[in-house]
């Protein structure tokens, strides 16, 4: 039976019960994170729970609880047996249940919070061989930096990405290209890493900014910079990070292949560089 956290309490899954008049339900009026325990610790917790408080801050929801996320998120591995496995939790938190208006419901309404944690088999031969992703028009609101349950846009868009065989939808924005569907993305320019600045356009993702740091460890040239569409033609190497896939190397951009096909080299060193730091965490 599987264990879940709802509104501070563990409960079995099934019988967790959200009221339909849940702003989550109603309106999409809620925001989550997604966090990835690596058999022993989980990859930089600090950073998603400032994410997470952000997001909470900017849709002015007031949930008390951020700080408790890595103790419940524990309770939920053990509870669930996957302490000693690879294993993700999902945590997302609503404005709560009132009648429907647009307008905010009263103070005394609490927000509803639901976790869960999961066993991750990781998909070790797309990070060896690459992936093919499609290209599409940026269809979402103005503000991805917040990580809003509202992700209608990008389910649709992946899902055409599914339906043809690709493993990622990457969006286009006034020609520049911004993030991924659930993914930001990189490009190898002339030797220079570039990736979307931060901004309303694209979600700031915990792994992008642990790439960067690793990137300029290493001494790469780096520019937080939006590449264009028409310079497709130029990327020697692509790939797109998250808290799932990690460095996941990208051969294909829109039907145009990247380099030689096969995940370059700068990909390649940042890719091992990330996975040997979570090896040296695991001691
Ligand atoms: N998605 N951009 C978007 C639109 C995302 O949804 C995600 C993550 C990222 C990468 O963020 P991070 O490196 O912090 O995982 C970028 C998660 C995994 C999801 O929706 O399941």
């Amino acid at each position: 039976m599987e264990t879940a956290y709802f509104n501070g309490n563990f409960l079995p899954k099934d019988e967790i019960k959200i009221s339909p008049d849940d702003r989550g339900f109603l309106f999409a009026d809620g925001i989550y994170e997604v966090v990835r325990w690596y058999e022993g610790f989980f990859y930089d917790m600090n950073s998603h729970i400032t994410r997470l408080k952000r997001s909470l801050r900017e849709l002015r929801i007031n949930w008390p609880d951020a700080d408790s996320f890595p103790t419940f998120a524990n309770d939920l591995l053990k509870l669930n047996k996957l302490e000693n496995r690879p294993a993700m939790v999902y945590l997302q938190v609503t404005r709560g249940a009132a009648r429907r208006s647009h307008s905010f419901p009263p103070p005394e309404v609490r927000p509803t919070s639901y976790a869960y944690a999961w066993a991750f088999i990781p998909d070790i031969q797309l990070k060896e061989t690459g992936i093919k992703v499609m290209l599409k028009e940026d269809i979402r609101w103005s503000r991805c930096d917040i990580k809003s349950v509202a992700l209608l846009p990008n389910t649709l868009s992946f899902q055409e990405a599914c339906e043809n065989g690709l493993k990622e939808c990457i969006f286009v924005r006034n020609g520049l290209i911004t993030e991924g569907s659930h993914s930001n993305i990189f490009f190898v320019i002339d030797g220079t890493l570039f990736t979307h600045p931060e901004s309303n356009h694209v979600l700031s993702g915990i792994t992008r900014k642990n790439i960067l740091r690793i990137a300029q460890e290493s001494g790469i040239r780096i520019r937080e910079e939006a590449v264009q569409e028409n310079r497709i033609r130029f990327v020697r190497e692509a790939f797109i990070t998250n808290t799932s896939a990690e460095v996941t190397p990208v051969t294909e951009l829109g039907g145009n292949t990247i380099g030689e096909g096969v995940p370059g080299p700068v990909t390649r060193l940042i890719r091992d560089k990330f996975e040997s730091e979570i090896k040296a965490f695991k001691g």
